[in-house]
């Protein structure tokens, strides 16, 4: 047993805090840690959560293999390079270094995951777009495929994020009828449910502390041995069903304080108020901490985490959450809206207008674009009548979505431009040169990029999500 990480295995058992298992003792912890250079992990899915997983277990000495679907993306790995596009610190030099040093390499074979002592999974578990009912589809497959091949005794971590209740009436079934193994005999299953954001992906990976869902002791050492490998920060144990309604929780209660803050912005658009201003003005008042408004939620994770809490499962009829929803999915609607006002000020009908969308990825300098508010916001321009130039430095064109890079051949021949990616490139733009370019001036601001009153005096219409008008 490697000395540093029982070390770092009996500090971190010190630290555990928010401990609700009564029944698990944390002195054995101190047994569990497998040796350092012997383990063999799994990672299913090189997403954005197991991308940076599998190559930051690698760097701690771990053999990895990250099983995908996706050949494009097991090539690139094995070839040492990061699938994923916009700016994420450390993580392209970490996967070429992991990959040099033999320690990490991709596959398409679930087979591969036949000698781990860990397996993650980390594939996506969205929502049916209609019914708002959580899809286990990548899930079940991810399970049934690799569920074979187990070894016993393995440890088998989602960190995929579900509703509450999946462990135990999915997963675990699910996992003992394709392996044909007992959990808490055989196999020993956590949920350990992720919490990092593009653009900081390893990062927060490594540096927010951890909610670990086990249902029994030799689970709860195993998973602690593993987490502490990587994670720096503290690591609180709890039982499966309440790390699931932690982790949905987590993002329910940001998307409904950012649905707070967007009906204070439409509430300050209406009376001419800059709603900003408004916020720090809020926030000056002791625990007050309001949100920023914006041009809409997107990502894989916020606009569904709230449904899968509220998931059928739950008898409890949802009110605040679903309504946070709503208002949130409204955004989008706003932006479009305060376009066709924008043009009217400066003289042009929606109709048949070139409206230059900046920022098709939901988040800022990442190429994201999962429930991107973008598209709806562009459906609704379309809608109405406008002809729209869709530009992003690092997102890639979509059926119906072609991005440009380069900014001047979005910009040339437009009426307006509307801010719905805070890029930082957008930030630095040149709008005195570009405006040469445009046919009519107007911005439309979702994202508070620019000061308004700057704006104005270079000779365009400013509106924006949450400005008065100047
Ligand atoms: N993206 C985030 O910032 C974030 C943060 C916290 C939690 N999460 C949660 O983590 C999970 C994964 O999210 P993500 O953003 O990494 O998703 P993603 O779509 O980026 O990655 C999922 C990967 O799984 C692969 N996959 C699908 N089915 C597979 C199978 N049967 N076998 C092997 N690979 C398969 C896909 O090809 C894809 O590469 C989701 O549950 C999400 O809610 C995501």
């Amino acid at each position: 047993m490697a000395p540093a990480a029982t070390k770092a295995l009996c500090a971190l058992a010190r630290r555990v805090r928010s401990f609700s298992n009564s029944h698990i003792a944390l002195k054995p912890l101190c047994a569990a840690v497998p040796s350092e250079r012997s383990v063999k992990v799994a990672v299913v899915g090189l997403g954005y959560v197991g991308l940076p997983l599998a190559a930051a277990v690698a760097a701690t000495g771990a053999n990895v293999v990250g099983i995908d679907i996706d050949p494009e993306k097991v090539e690139s790995v094995n070839a040492g390079r990061s699938p994923l596009r916009g700016h994420e610190p450390g993580l392209d030099d970490l996967v070429r270094e992991q990959v040099a040093k033999g320690r990490l390499r991709a596959s398409m074979d679930p087979k591969t995951a036949s000698s781990a002592d860990v397996v993650a999974v980390c594939v996506e578990t969205p929502i049916d777009p209609a019914t708002h009912d959580p899809s286990y589809k990548a899930l079940k497959v991810a399970i049934a495929e690799v569920g074979p091949h187990l070894k016993s005794g393995a440890l088998v971590s989602i960190e995929s994020t579900l509703a509450p209740g999946t462990m135990d009436g999915f997963v675990r079934p699910a996992l003992e009828r394709a392996s044909r193994r007992t959990v808490g005999r055989d196999l020993h299953l956590v949920h350990c449910p992720e919490r990092l954001t593009a653009g900081k992906l390893l990062h927060h990976l490594t540096e927010l502390p951890r909610v670990l869902g086990a249902n029994d002791r030799p689970a709860l050492r195993k998973g602690l041995a593993f987490y502490a490998r990587f994670v720096k920060a503290e690591i609180h144990p709890t039982d499966w069903t309440t790390a699931e309604v932690v982790k949905t929780a987590e993002n329910a209660y940001w998307d409904v304080q950012i649905a707070f803050a967007n009906e204070v912005a439409l509430i300050s658009e209406e009376l001419g108020v800059d709603a900003y201003r408004v916020r720090e003005l809020v926030n000056t008042c002791p625990y007050r901490m309001m949100l920023i408004p914006g041009a809409g939620v997107g990502g894989h994770c916020i606009p569904k985490d709230p449904w899968l809490l509220v998931s059928p499962a739950v008898q409890t009829k949802p009110e605040l959450i679903p309504t946070a929803r709503e208002v949130n999915d409204f955004m989008p609607r706003r932006m479009a809206r305060l376009v066709e006002e924008a043009l009217a000020a400066a003289g042009r009908k929606i109709k048949g207008a070139r409206v230059a969308v900046l920022g098709f990825a939901y988040r800022e300098n990442t190429d994201d674009t999962r429930n991107t508010p973008a598209k709806p916001m562009i459906q609704e321009l379309r809608r109405r009548g406008a002809d729209v130039a869709i530009h992003d430095p690092f997102a890639r064109s979509e059926r119906g979505y072609a991005v440009l890079r380069d900014v001047k051949a979005a910009l040339r021949g437009a009426d307006c431009v509307a801010i719905v990616t805070a890029h930082d490139a957008y930030r630095t733009l040149d709008l005195k040169t570009l405006r040469r370019g445009m046919r009519h001036h107007a911005i439309v601001d979702g994202r508070n990029v620019y000061a308004g009153p700057d704006i104005v005096k270079m000779g365009f219409v400013y509106r924006g999500i949450g400005k008065g008008q100047f």
